[in-house]
């Protein structure tokens, strides 16, 4: 059988290395021998997320595992398809058991297979949480606490590894694999799991508990508008609303908290291009899943160990505008790269758009601004503020409201200036109206009374003028008299 190693069937017990890169042997007891994962902490906590198993279960875990580390060639095991290893290690396993007489059920047993070839093969103890689709993040505090995000709710697992050394392992082999290393001389690392999840590392000594690992688990279908007006995100005549601004060329700026859904709105928003556009796609981790046929995805790349090769955003950006692009979507604008997305914005590829971090439209111009008044270009704020005001045409707000549930706040027009404040017109709010007895929030979308939009012409042009203003007066709250309500203020 493949990778066995002759006469140790596993009868000694001693203290493993930690886990590891398989490709990286340890010397134990004068013996070269491959670095293998810990199986992992005996105490779990009782969780939703983790089955709990009695003490038992872990002490014959722990030999079972150390006989199999004995027995087999891990580094040979990592040259093999995970199939292919799983079914090597169940193999092995079935005998060890066997061989020590081990009392188990089949369930149990299948159990400790799955666990084993988790900490094996796998992500250890992490597995459980990769493979719910349910979960949005994955947060990971030390060895001992990690936390998840279900439902908008932030949740505490029994999830724990054995130590932060077996952690540190976890989070070595995530980053090794798209050519990343993590350690106290890098101690800051982005990466991607195989299935497009966005992972960030930073491990001691900067973070001070031990490994902090943050997953943003990738959804394989990303929310789509119906969705959205399905969790009630937005009514539908807003995602109406949301679907015309993105089809008639408009530039959009999606802002909002962290987690707060931009990039899902962003994703949506491009739901409405048209088939026949050129899109090029800008990211920091590619997360956006466009529909369209026509379409470059772009990423930008950390310096290498030497601190060298580094493209960033700017970049990319900058080079989008040698490609021919009718669109460009930029994940995240968080630096220098503001200035060049307006540029282009400006310069004939009408309908780009981009995501910052703000916490309100008014906020979102302040900003792009110092964005662009830190990224060293030495323009007048005026200037600067002119440039945004004829560059971005709406922006839509994202938020995660404190009963957890994201909503689109706003749906704003940057309207023009004034002296040198940039001017703002809310189209469509969320209204906030009270609380349930669960402290649910209830609300409501609203239009503003805003007959015409800034963007009426465009939107002949794309003949959409009707749905705008069936979408809008729809929208409409009225008094009992039948007269519009402005918009609410304080
Ligand atoms: N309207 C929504 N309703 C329910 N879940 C949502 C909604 N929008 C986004 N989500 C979920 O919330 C999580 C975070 O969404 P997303 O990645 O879009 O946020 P983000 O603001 O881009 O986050 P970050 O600041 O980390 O880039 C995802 O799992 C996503 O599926
Ligand atoms: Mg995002």
């Amino acid at each position: 059988m493949f990778g066995r190693r002759s006469n140790e069937a596993g009868n000694q017990r001693r203290a493993l290395p930690q886990a590891g890169a398989p490709a990286a042997p340890a010397k134990v007891g004068g013996e070269v021998k491959p670095v293998a994962a810990q199986p992992s902490q005996p105490k779990a906590e009782p969780v939703e997320s983790q089955r709990k198993h009695s003490e038992e279960y872990y002490d014959v875990k722990t030999t079972v595992f150390n006989a199999l580390i004995d027995t087999i060639d891990l580094t040979q095991l990592a040259k093999l398809e995970a199939a292919a290893a799983r079914e090597e290690i169940r193999d092995i396993v079935s005998e060890i058991i066997q061989l020590k007489n081990v009392v188990m059920s089949i369930a149990e047993q299948e159990e400790l297979l799955e666990d084993i070839c988790n900490d094996v093969l796998g992500y250890g103890p992490l597995e459980p949480l990769l493979a719910r689709d349910d979960i949005a993040d994955i947060m990971v505090n030390g060895a001992t606490t990690t936390f998840i995000e279900v439902g908008g709710k932030v949740q505490k697992t029994g999830v724990r590894f054995a130590d932060n050394a077996q952690l540190m392992n976890i989070c070595q082999r995530i980053v090794s694999q798209v050519g990343r290393r993590v350690d106290e001389s890098s101690p800051i690392c982005d990466a991607r799991l195989p299935d497009g999840s966005r992972v960030n590392v930073i491990a001691p000594p900067l973070a001070i508990d031990g490994p902090a690992l943050t997953i943003r688990k990738f959804k394989k279908d990303r929310l789509r508008l119906e969705q959205l007006v399905k969790f009630g995100s937005i009514s539908p005549a807003g995602k109406t609303l949301l679907e015309i601004i993105g089809r008639v060329r408009c530039n959009i700026l999606v802002s909002g908290g962290t987690g707060s859904g931009k990039t899902t709105l962003l994703n949506c928003l491009t739901g409405s291009i048209d088939t026949d556009e050129r899109i090029i796609t800008c990211e920091d981790s590619a997360e956006l899943q466009l529909q369209q046929p026509h379409v470059v995805r772009l990423e930008t790349r950390p310096p290498n160990l030497e601190g060298e090769g580094q493209i960033t955003m700017r970049d990319l950006v900058k080079n989008c505008l040698r490609m021919r692009p009718e669109r460009i979507i930029v994940g995240e604008v968080r630096g220098p790269e503001a200035f060049d997305l307006l540029q282009a914005m400006n310069t004939g590829h009408d309908g780009s758009m981009g995501t910052l971090h703000a916490n309100s439209p008014r906020e979102a111009i302040s900003r792009m601004e110092s964005m662009i008044m830190m990224g060293g270009f030495a323009l007048p704020t005026k200037t600067i503020r002119e440039m945004i005001t004829g560059s971005v045409d709406v922006i839509v707000q994202a938020s995660r409201l404190r009963d957890g549930s994201r909503k689109i706040t706003h749906i704003t027009e940057v309207v023009g200036m004034e002296g040198e404040v940039v001017t703002l017109q809310n189209l469509f709010v969320y209204e906030i109206t009270g609380e349930d007895a669960n402290g649910k929030i209830i609300g409501r979308h609203r239009s503003t009374g805003i007959a015409r939009p800034r963007f009426w012409e465009r939107a002949q042009y794309y003949g959409e003028t009707e749905r705008v203003m069936q979408a809008l007066a729809s929208s409409e709250v009225r008094d009992e008299l039948g007269n519009t309500i402005g918009e609410h203020h304080g």
